[in-house]
């Protein structure tokens, strides 16, 4: 960057062309650089085309401008798209966005009638257009992904419905679970998440087209048309609102957010995983780095870079928040800043969701570890306790009381709960006999949690069941 830019207006730069009737000299180079948006918002130009050709029809169906005009115009864009597909789209910073980029190119392939297609609109409802079709389509992608990853869930949640792990809060053992029942912890989660995609696109799905810059426009326009032309639900209902309003990006940065925020706990719960310590997972080779110095390595760089972009995407929420919460009605230009944070989220939400769904797919679990893990927590000491209730009638409370004498008995001891002589247990409570080892297995435990939603293999197939089915997946 030079930092001895030239700030006054050049002579020999003409004054701009959409704009220069106005002006006398055209802009300083620090104003084309701090003006221009084509370096990102060119990502935009397969929605720019398609507006602008709704608009054009529209226009033309409408006796505004002339139907052979319209057809010439719509030929135009359609010989730029094809211009853009096979040599990208130019980036010269006198063109400033996409908008001005296309409309000029039309403008050097069909000539001066060129000119007629911004008659009844503005940039302002054209970004908004554009924008929204862009961020319509980010939805169903992040949804498409979301519904791999889910897939990718409920299937090792079948293979391992009876498989047993620790269950853990404050990251202690507590009781023992069932891996297919932590697996698909993580399935609701993404269910919620595309239950939110989905109500955002549906409110989202309005078209700002024909609010032209701020007001509306005088030219008899048919809203409707281009609404339903471009696959919006109808037009927006203020013009105001219409040019201004950008709670579409905010809905899918918050999705994005939301998700992101699940990848990461599922993230960092394979990082635990894949630890020596709990070596309790393998992460497939295909995912996993080494170490240039230390050749036992392998590392879960992927699940780390999931785990670290969700703060990436959460910043670009809270980035263009910050960006609309202090601007009045209506269009702003602080808000061409609205884009670079929804790109850069949505690149991050599609590879992180790849890498997740990989990962989920092709882990390796060690179901031996998991158990034994489970059994050496004493994971079923409420187990015991809910035996002296249910079988002796002993109030809870003390039931809890008689089995945390059990359970540092075994600790002193080295041993399972399960490990203790039966002459041991009578000693801390004469009312137990030997039925009480059938409630403190593992399986037992799990298999004892069959209330709606728990643990129990039972339980979790028919979940897996249930998401199979609403996933479209054959059983
Ligand atoms: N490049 C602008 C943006 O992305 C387009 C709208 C410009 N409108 C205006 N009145 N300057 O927001």
């Amino acid at each position: 960057m030079n930092d001895k830019r030239d700030m006054t207006g050049s002579d020999e730069k003409a004054a701009n062309a959409m704009w220069g009737g106005r002006f006398a000299a055209g802009p300083s180079a620090i104003m084309r650089e701090i003006n221009a948006s084509i370096p990102f918002d060119k990502a935009l130009w397969r929605q720019d085309i398609a507006a602008s050709k709704a608009h054009v029809a529209m226009l033309g169906v409408q006796g505004i401008i002339a139907g052979e005009d319209a057809l010439v115009i719509a030929n135009g864009l359609d010989a730029v798209a094809a211009e853009y597909e096979t040599d990208g789209v130019p980036e010269d910073w006198d063109r400033e966005d996409i908008h001005m980029t296309t409309e000029a190119r039309l403008a050097e392939l069909i000539g001066p009638v060129a000119g007629r297609l911004h008659t009844a609109r503005s940039r302002n409802d054209q970004v908004a257009t554009d924008f929204r079709l862009w961020v319509r389509d980010a939805f169903a992608e992040l949804g498409a992904g979301l519904a791999a990853l889910q897939q990718a869930l409920v299937t090792r949640a079948g293979e391992h419905a009876a498989d047993i792990m620790p269950g853990f809060t404050h990251l202690q053992t507590a009781q023992p679970v069932t891996l297919g029942h932590h697996l698909m912890a993580y399935y609701e989660m993404f269910r919620r998440d595309r239950a939110r995609i989905a109500d955002a696109t549906a409110r989202m799905n309005e078209c700002p087209l024909g609010s032209a810059a701020l007001a509306g426009t005088g030219f008899p326009i048919d809203r409707e048309a281009t609404a339903q032309a471009l696959g919006f639900d109808r037009p927006t209902a203020n013009s105001l609102d219409a040019v201004s309003d950008r709670d579409f990006a905010l809905d899918y940065l918050w999705c994005c957010s939301s998700t992101a925020l699940h990848l990461s706990r599922l993230a960092e719960e394979l990082i635990l995983w894949a630890s020596q310590p709990f070596g309790f997972i393998r992460l497939p080779d295909s995912l996993s780095t080494g170490s240039s110095i230390m050749p036992q390595k392998k590392n879960p760089d992927a699940a780390e870079l999931v785990r670290g972009h969700s703060g990436r995407v959460i910043g670009a929420l809270t980035s263009l928040m910050i960006t609309m919460k202090g601007l009045p009605l209506a269009y702003s230009k602080d808000m061409q800043d609205d884009k670079p944070p929804v790109f850069e989220a949505a690149g991050l939400m599609g590879l992180s969701i790849a890498a997740m769904t990989g990962m989920i797919a092709g882990a390796t679990f060690n179901t031996a570890r998991m158990r034994a893990a489970a059994e050496m927590g004493y994971a079923t000491a409420t187990d015991l306790a809910d035996w002296l209730v249910r079988a002796r009638g002993i109030p809870f409370r003390e039931a809890h009381h008689i089995t945390g004498a059990a359970v540092k008995l075994a600790e002193s001891r080295g041993i399972a709960l399960d490990q203790l002589p039966l002459a041991d247990l009578q000693a801390i409570d004469g009312r137990i006999d030997d039925s009480v080892f059938e409630a403190l297995s593992v399986d037992a435990s799990v298999a004892a949690r069959a209330s709606y939603g728990g643990t129990a293999p039972d339980q979790v197939r028919l979940q897996v069941t249930r998401a199979a089915r609403a996933l479209g997946l054959e059983e």
